[in-house]
């Protein structure tokens, strides 16, 4: 097996509006890592994310590219289905980076675009589930907000932008 390594100035971020070839592979990815099981199909997903095609500022995707190859991708939503705290938003959903992407980098690159999007349209805060992650996002200054659920439960984590 090779190791390869991505060099980061070659890692664009894009929206999804900009790149909806992509569409169903960042459906894909978030249905097989999250949403995978009986009685769902992919529609699940596809069906929210159809919004983000739309070129706006607010909710939406980006995609991390590696030339024309999609790396990974994160979303920018209202709500992440957290029923006891509905008051709070916008949240950072979905992270996800393609395996041979990993360690590289690339999360953090993702995390940070969001971040500073968020920001540009004018949110003071952003909210994130964390699920066995919170290092992750600890390490790129996030806190903790409070945490869910008992011991097999979530932690929300949170970042003033
Ligand atoms: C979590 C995830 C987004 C991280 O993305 P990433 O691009 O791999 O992030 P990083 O490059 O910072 O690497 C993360 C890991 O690699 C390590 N790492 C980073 N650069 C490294 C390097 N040059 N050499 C060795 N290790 C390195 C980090 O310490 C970290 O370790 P860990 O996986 O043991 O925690 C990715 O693993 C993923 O998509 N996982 C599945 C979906 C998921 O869990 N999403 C988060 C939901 S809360």
């Amino acid at each position: 097996m090779t190791t390869r390594l991505v060099s980061m100035d070659k890692i664009a971020i894009k929206q999804l509006y900009e790149v909806p070839q992509h569409f169903d592979t960042v459906a894909n990815w978030i249905y097989e890592q999250w949403w995978k099981k009986p009685g769902n199909t992919i529609e699940v997903v596809k069906q929210p994310l159809r919004e983000h095609l739309e070129k706006k500022d607010f909710p939406l995707t980006l995609v991390a590219l590696e030339g024309e190859k999609p790396a990974g991708s994160v979303l920018l939503i209202e709500n992440d289905g957290i029923s006891e705290l509905p008051d709070l938003t916008p949240w950072l959903a979905a992270l996800y980076v393609a395996p041979r992407f990993r360690r590289q980098g690339v999360g953090p690159q993702l995390v940070q675009a969001l971040e500073q999007h968020a920001r540009q349209i004018g949110y003071k805060k952003l909210y994130l589930v964390a699920t066995d992650r919170v290092s992750f996002y600890k390490d790129l200054s996030w806190g903790i907000y409070t945490k869910m659920g008992g011991k097999t439960g979530i932690t929300i984590m949170h970042k003033q932008l």
